[in-house]
């Protein structure tokens, strides 16, 4: 036990690191150890983590000496940030490099950087199609985190960038499942067109991290990305309708129409599923389901997830 190489894991008790945390602890033979990050070793959430074996340490991704501590001894970092809770690409950014300054300092042997794409390299600010939003990104929270790939790749740590995409959890958590229109017939309302949208379960996000992790050297120094399907609106709502035993409809709104949704980030989702839609054949091809289920043989279908996790979407 004493041996067992320790991957620091930012977000252990969110998304993504949850996932990757509960990977590793259910691997009662794995080779590494986890040291999951958190702001409050007390919540009842770090709790869980701790009971289950992991050793939970204190730090904030907006203190780069608190992430110097934490990531002291260990072989690996996940590191992720949190965009959606504070919906600043600048502070994003700082957050990122503070993980990779911190992660250089400890002379971490490979981070594991969860990112997304810079989609100003295919549409930049001057391309009218879509607004600028914050001055200086058209998907500011993709922009960001992809221009962050640097203060990783700058440090000379073996880094893979790990690009990640839409969670099914949204259905549940964010708003974005079927809703009852003013007539009670289910809508499903993406910007989508009839283009696929690469997508995944976070704990499949978790999971896919902890391969590259197992891989050793294998993706150090690359980038990747996964998916778990790669599914139209059309689709999506043909599997709604079957879970629910109901039929849900596809509205394909424009991009216009859902920018203007009114919620907090509709602009910068408007935008981004504008992109995601303009580029399918890139993003897509950027988004591997076979790498996804190499790295995680027991990766899942939507159909599966949506049986496990139907009765969890609120369709008000
Ligand atoms: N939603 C999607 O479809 C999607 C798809 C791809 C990528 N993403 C990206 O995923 C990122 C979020 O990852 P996630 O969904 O795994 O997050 P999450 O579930 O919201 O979890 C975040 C966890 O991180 C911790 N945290 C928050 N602020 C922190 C800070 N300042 N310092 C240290 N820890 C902090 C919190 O734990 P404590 O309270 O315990 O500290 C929280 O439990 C976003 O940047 C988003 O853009 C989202």
């Amino acid at each position: 036990m004493a041996d067992k190489k320790i991957i620091a894991v930012v977000g252990a008790t969110g998304a993504q690191g949850g996932g990757l945390a509960r990977a590793i602890l259910a691997d009662k033979s794995s080779v590494f150890k986890v040291r999951a990050i958190t702001r409050n070793v007390s919540s009842d959430k770090a709790k869980v983590l701790a009971d289950a074996g992991a050793e939970v340490v204190a730090a904030d991704v907006d203190n780069v000496e608190s992430l110097k501590k934490a990531f002291d001894g260990t072989y690996g970092v996940f590191a992720v940030t949190f965009f959606w809770d504070h919906f600043s690409p600048e502070r994003e950014k700082q957050q990122a490099k503070n993980m990779a300054d911190a992660a250089k300092q400890a002379s971490v042997k490979h981070v594991v950087w969860s990112s997304l794409d810079d989609t100003r390299k295919w549409v930049p600010l001057s391309d009218n199609r879509m607004p600028t939003l914050q001055n200086n990104y058209k998907v500011p929270h993709f922009d960001a985190k992809g221009e962050a790939n640097k203060f990783f790749l700058e440090t000379g740590i073996p880094t893979t960038i790990f690009n990640t995409v839409f969670y099914w959890e949204n259905f549940i958590y964010f708003g974005q499942g079927p809703k009852k229109g003013a007539d009670g017939k289910l809508v499903f309302s993406i910007p989508m067109a009839d283009k696929k949208l690469p997508s995944i379960s976070t704990e499949d996000i978790g999971k896919c991290a902890y391969g590259v992790f197992k891989a050793g050297d294998e993706y150090k120094g690359k980038t990747i990305g996964i998916a778990g399907g790669h599914l139209t609106g059309k689709q999506f709502a043909e599997s709604f309708s079957k879970a629910f035993g109901e039929e849900v409809v596809y509205n394909p709104v424009t991009p216009d129409v859902y920018r203007g949704f009114g919620f907090p980030g509709a602009d910068d989702m408007g935008n981004m599923y504008q992109f995601k839609a303009e580029f399918e054949e890139v993003y897509c091809n950027s988004r591997s389901i076979d790498l996804a289920k190499k790295l995680n043989p027991d990766l899942i279908s939507f159909d599966k997830w949506l049986e496990q996790n139907k009765s969890k979407i609120p369709l008000e």
